[in-house]
């Protein structure tokens, strides 16, 4: 039995804000930010649209992809750090949205490794026959828990969903699916990166906060090493895999990561410059464009990549 990927979609909202607009809110450029980042532009969710929302306009998107209907689906996962309510789950929201009465929804939050997460947990519940075909989604609103006038971390991040159907099978079990996942935290430095409000602590929702240069030095270790202990396990090398889509946070981590590893530039997809960071949604953003313009094909073999608040790791490796 193998959890195999049946489509992939995702959303974006209508609203792009450029470095240059940015720059006459805060003290910025457009080349610093490209500069230190690749961020050209990030997408924003408009007044009265919610992280629910991008979810679903993502996963009717995965759902025509797969050819498959709402009814189907027996599992909703929802990565997220930027949930409609505190509770319920972001995934109920959706699982109502999309007119869906039986099975099960949850959220899960591991910041921008969620989407790695999700799909450990999913591939999980679906081998052992807890849920049959599952949605998995990373969906933020990132541009909510800004501090707009904080310039280290505000030109950064942006909005969008991204979504995947996987289903538990037998017959595609030799010629696709999961392989392998990776994951791992450790919460020593979870000050490094974090929100300063939470409804127990606070009782408010709390802005990002983050020492990045210190993030970016433990990011490009940690991924590194994640990826290769994901290939080993699965009894592949790196040079094996086709495709690289890492979590889109900055192009020196990508950049970084490729060199330590030996990866060819063009192996790596990055969206960095058009979706800025997007927390969980941003691997499955990246995995969809690439699909979509052609790159990523029936039958390569592709490797998932994150780092984010916690410290939270991870890879994952499947053939699609
Ligand atoms: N525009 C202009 N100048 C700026 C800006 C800005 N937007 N932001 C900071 N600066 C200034 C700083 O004040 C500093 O000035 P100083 O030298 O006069 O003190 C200078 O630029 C350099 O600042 P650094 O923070 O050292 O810059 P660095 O090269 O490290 O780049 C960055 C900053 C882009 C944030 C980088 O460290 C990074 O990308 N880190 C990793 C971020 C990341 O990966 N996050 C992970 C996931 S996010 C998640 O999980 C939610």
């Amino acid at each position: 039995m193998r959890s195999v990927i049946k489509g992939i979609g995702s959303y974006l909202p209508e609203h792009v804000l450029t470095n240059e607009e940015l720059s006459k809110k805060v003290e910025t450029s457009d080349a610093w930010i490209r500069e230190r980042t690749g961020i050209g532009q990030r997408h924003v969710a408009a007044e009265g649209e919610f992280t629910s929302d991008l979810g679903i306009a993502a996963a009717k998107a995965a759902l025509l992809d797969a050819g498959m209907d709402a009814q189907d689906i027996d599992l909703i996962v929802v990565a997220t750090t930027t949930p409609d309510y505190t509770f319920p789950s972001t995934a109920t929201i959706i699982q109502e949205g999309l007119g869906i009465h039986h099975g099960a929804a949850f959220d899960i939050q591991a910041v921008c490794s969620g989407f790695i997460y999700g799909m450990t947990v999913v591939d999980s519940l679906l081998k052992t026959g807890t849920a049959k075909n599952a949605l998995l989604i990373g969906a933020e609103t990132f541009s909510r828990i800004l501090d707009w006038e904080d310039r280290t971390t505000c030109v950064l991040f942006g909005d969008g969903a991204g979504a995947m159907v996987m289903s538990a099978s037998e017959d595609e079990a030799e010629t696709a699916g999961v392989m392998n996942t990776f994951v791992r935290s450790d919460g020593a430095h979870c000050k490094l990166l974090y929100v300063d409000g939470g409804p127990s602590r606070t009782q408010t929702v709390g802005h990002v906060r983050m020492v990045g240069n210190q993030v970016f030095k433990y990011a490009v270790k940690d991924i590194s090493a994640a990826m290769t202990a994901c290939a080993e396990g699965a009894g592949v090398s790196i040079d094996d895999v086709n495709w690289f889509v890492p979590h889109q946070a900055n192009q020196r981590i990508l950049n970084g990561v490729a060199k330590r590893l030996k990866l060819r530039p063009e192996q790596v997809i990055s969206t960095v410059e058009f979706h800025a960071n997007t927390s969980a949604a941003s691997v499955p953003l990246a995995m969809d464009t690439a699909v979509k313009d052609g790159r990523i094909k029936r039958g390569d073999l592709v490797m998932l990549e994150a780092f984010g608040g916690g410290f939270t790791w991870g890879a994952a490796l499947f053939r699609y």
